[in-house]
């Protein structure tokens, strides 16, 4: 039987910095056959897109090109990164109104391909913006997703593996809620080595308060975008990396456990609202929700996160109809 060659294509829209960056990191991995990349502004797709070419000499084979909406028929996953950005001192639930409309009119582009491909969110507000997409598709929900705090969890991890001076890779913890101002760590999720973090911190040279500690390292995860932004305008590098997970665990359907957005419907008692979870995540997208056995003060601040989206959505469907 003759087999047709299905290559694996990403398309990515938006080619700013988060845009680029991530088709920058995508392209080292070999991960995917194809990276097309769409902007509203043509011209600096072009630009974005001949700079990330003249490295194909020293990349693993991929084809990078600037792509049109037609590509969306042939993808397997789609990235969003289009929108604006947050400005110093803007949260990120101030860009929702600027961004959701022009979510809309791309799910409308995206839908009008009959496009069978996994929808990756990743413009601010990610998780209400993950939410009206899904809702303006009309897809299930496993095939529309969010970025989460799947960052967020990034940077945690890193903080941790400095605070205990382990590798990261030996760090498993979880940011849950909003990729905002409500997020919040789940500890009792958080192991070294598979030791419980209150049990393994106090083996850790130099840590005298840790109480104290773990709340800095919070807090620190918190407002590391505001710090970046502050610094040098935008955060980019790190979420390219995110995004490259994210995408390489659909791509080669690894069903890695990742907190993306997606949509809640009774787990964890919250309905109808996106936010960052532990999801096994695999080529259909998410495959399953990981409830995980919260302490009652976590499951507070998950639904306390959830009403902060809740009223975010309301605020915003108030504006825009949603079909
Ligand atoms: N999810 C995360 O963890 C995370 C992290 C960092 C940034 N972000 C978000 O990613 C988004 C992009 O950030 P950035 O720094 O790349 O901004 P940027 O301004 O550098 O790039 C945005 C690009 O989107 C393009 N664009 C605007 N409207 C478009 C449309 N309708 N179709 C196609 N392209 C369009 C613009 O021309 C621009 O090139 C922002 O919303 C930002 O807040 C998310």
């Amino acid at each position: 039987m003759k087999t047709m060659y299905n290559p694996r294509k990403v398309v990515i829209v938006g080619a700013g910095a988060v845009g680029s960056t991530f088709a920058y990191a995508l392209a080292q991995k070999s991960l995917a056959d194809e990276i097309a990349l769409i902007d509203v502004n043509r011209e600096y797709a072009e630009g974005q897109v001949l700079d990330l070419a003249h490295g194909l000499p020293y990349y693993p084979s991929v084809e990078i090109y600037v792509g049109k909406k037609e590509d969306y028929a042939t993808a397997h996953v789609i990235v969003i990164t289009a929108g604006a950005k947050q400005a110093p001192g803007e949260s990120r639930l101030d860009l929702f109104q600027k961004n959701s409309r022009m979510i809309e009119a791309l799910i409308d582009d995206i839908v009008s391909q009959n496009s069978q491909a996994i929808i990756v969110v990743a413009s601010n507000p990610v998780d209400v913006l993950t939410h009206v997409a899904l809702k303006r598709s009309g897809w299930p929900k496993n095939r529309v997703i969010g970025s989460g705090t799947v960052l967020d969890s990034a940077r945690f991890r890193y903080l941790l593996s400095q605070h205990c001076n382990v590798d990261v890779g030996n760090v498993h913890a979880y940011i849950l809620g909003e990729h905002g101002d409500s997020e919040f760590a789940a500890w009792s999720m958080t192991h070294v080595g598979g030791v419980p973090i209150d049990e393994y911190c106090p083996m850790c040279d130099g840590c005298d308060d840790w109480v104290k500690q773990r709340e800095e390292i919070v807090s620190q995860v918190r407002e590391s975008a505001y710090h970046i932004i502050n610094y040098k305008g935008a955060t980019y590098f790190a979420i390219g990396m995110a995004l490259t997970r994210i995408v390489g665990t659909i791509l080669q359907d690894q069903r890695s456990v990742l907190t993306v957005s997606t949509l809640l419907e009774g787990e964890y008692g919250i309905n109808d609202v996106c936010l960052g979870i532990p999801c096994v995540v695999g080529k259909n997208g998410v495959h399953k929700v990981i409830e995980a056995n919260l302490t009652p003060d976590e499951k507070k601040l998950l639904q306390k996160s959830a009403a902060t989206l809740e009223g975010a959505l309301k605020e915003l469907y108030g504006e825009i109809t949603v079909d």
